[in-house]
């Protein structure tokens, strides 16, 4: 591992001038915690003093190593905070944390979702591609990991995973897939991504490869898990990069038609305009125009998340919210969690933290010149974020199955 860190040290890519990043940063906020992050430090210990209103706390994290990120608590819910951040007592940034109000009744759930995988992948960039050398864990397979292990010790009772699962669908892709499950101690629901599904030669059917590991019963599968009903919805068209959700609108809209809060999973973004204006193209404004309004009419309180994009965007739509998440595996590489209340839902995105993922990450964002950085990590605002329902609904018993993780 230690030389893929230092790999990443050494052939750091030429970026334009005003895409540098800065050294720390505070990439996602809940209601008591926070997610600190740092990059390109130089060595020294580093420590925070955080300004709470009850007072000042002192943490030292130590020698932390070029990149990384880790939990900090003891925030108090809806206030503003000072972070003042030291290496070796020299003072090198100063952050101001807004955290998210605390969500009103009981928790329902805490899930996790990891999207955008590509297991088998070897290099990332549009012209000259990044790569690692050969005899370290590939990054693909290593980010998924430390996303899973991150994902359940935060306390992820289930694992969504939003597709491109394999690069391209090879079976030693699929065996790859199988070395992460056996990392998976929760229930897990998956749908297939473009990548799964490129129909190229040699590549197996993702829809077969998934039901075989019980992960995929239908194109459209809603599972009820006790006041939120998940719905995994399959966007993929074979062997194109668009996806398509308006087939499947009679099935979905019985789906969230549920009487209690909804988030529907799908591989593919929503595109909000009638012509695409960013790659990789999505789902249509036309394939979708008669279906969100059929969607949030048979639940005002429905989520719909996907990737692909490998971006972070979120917004308002109706009642509801429409979020992007980016990949665990290029910058900034990433898993979501998702806190379900009986009155409303938050999001936080956090950046997978093991600290040779962390460097790999940091490194891909040099992609485009840099500009990939600075486009692909959305504002603290499209990750972190409180969503509440239109009213409060009891809290529920489990009444459904998710499938077993393996
Ligand atoms: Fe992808
Ligand atoms: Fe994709």
């Amino acid at each position: 591992m230690a030389s893929a860190k230092n790999s990443a040290r050494q052939r750091a890519a030429p970026t334009l001038p005003f895409t540098a990043l800065p050294p720390t940063e505070v990439f996602a906020v809940e209601d008591t915690v926070v997610q600190f992050t740092w990059r390109s430090l130089s060595g020294g210990s580093l420590g925070c003093k955080v300004h709470h209103r009850s007072g000042m706390e002192a943490i030292e994290l130590g020698d932390v190593g070029a990149c990384g990120a880790v939990d900090i608590e003891g925030f108090v819910a809806g206030t503003e905070t000072t972070i003042d951040v030291e290496v070796d007592g020299r003072p090198i940034a100063q952050h101001e944390v807004s955290t998210l109000d605390a969500l009103a009744g009981p928790p329902i759930a805490k899930i996790a979702t990891v999207s955008d995988l590509h297991l088998g992948a070897d290099g990332f960039g549009l012209i000259r591609q990044l790569r690692e050398p050969n005899g370290v864990e590939p990054y693909p397979l290593r980010c998924a990991k430390a996303a899973v292990r991150e994902a359940q010790a935060w306390g992820a009772e289930l694992l969504v995973i939003k597709g491109d699962i394999t690069e391209l669908g090879m079976p030693d892709e699929w065996d790859l897939f199988d070395e992460l499950l056996d990392d998976v101690h929760i229930p897990v629901l998956a749908v297939p991504g473009n990548h799964d599904t490129a129909a190229k030669r040699g590549a197996l059917d993702a829809a077969t490869e998934l039901r075989r590991r019980n992960l995929f019963p239908e194109p459209v599968a809603a599972t009820d898990i006790g006041g939120v009903t998940l719905v995994m919805a399959d966007s993929t068209v074979p062997g194109r990069n668009h996806g398509r959700l308006g087939r499947s609108a009679e099935q979905l809209a019985q789906a969230v038609d549920c009487g209690q809060p909804a988030i529907i999973f799908t591989h593919h973004h929503l595109e909000p305009r009638t012509y695409p204006t960013i790659w990789p193209p999505g789902i249509r404004k036309s394939d979708t125009a008669d279906l969100l309004p059929a969607l949030f009419e048979a639940n005002p309180d429905l989520v719909i998340s996907s990737g692909h994009t490998h971006r972070n965007r979120a917004y308002r739509h109706a009642t509801g919210l429409i979020t992007e998440v980016s990949a665990t595996k290029d910058y900034p590489g990433v898993w979501a969690g998702y806190t379900i209340h009986t009155s409303g839902l938050r999001q936080a995105v956090r950046r997978v933290a093991e600290p040779t993922c962390a460097a790999w990450n940091d490194r891909t964002h040099a992609v485009v010149g840099g500009i990939w950085g600075r486009w692909s990590p959305g504002r603290i605002t499209d990750r972190s974020l409180n969503h509440a329902w239109t009213r409060t609904y009891p809290s529920t018993k489990p009444t459904g199955q998710v499938a077993a993780s393996n």
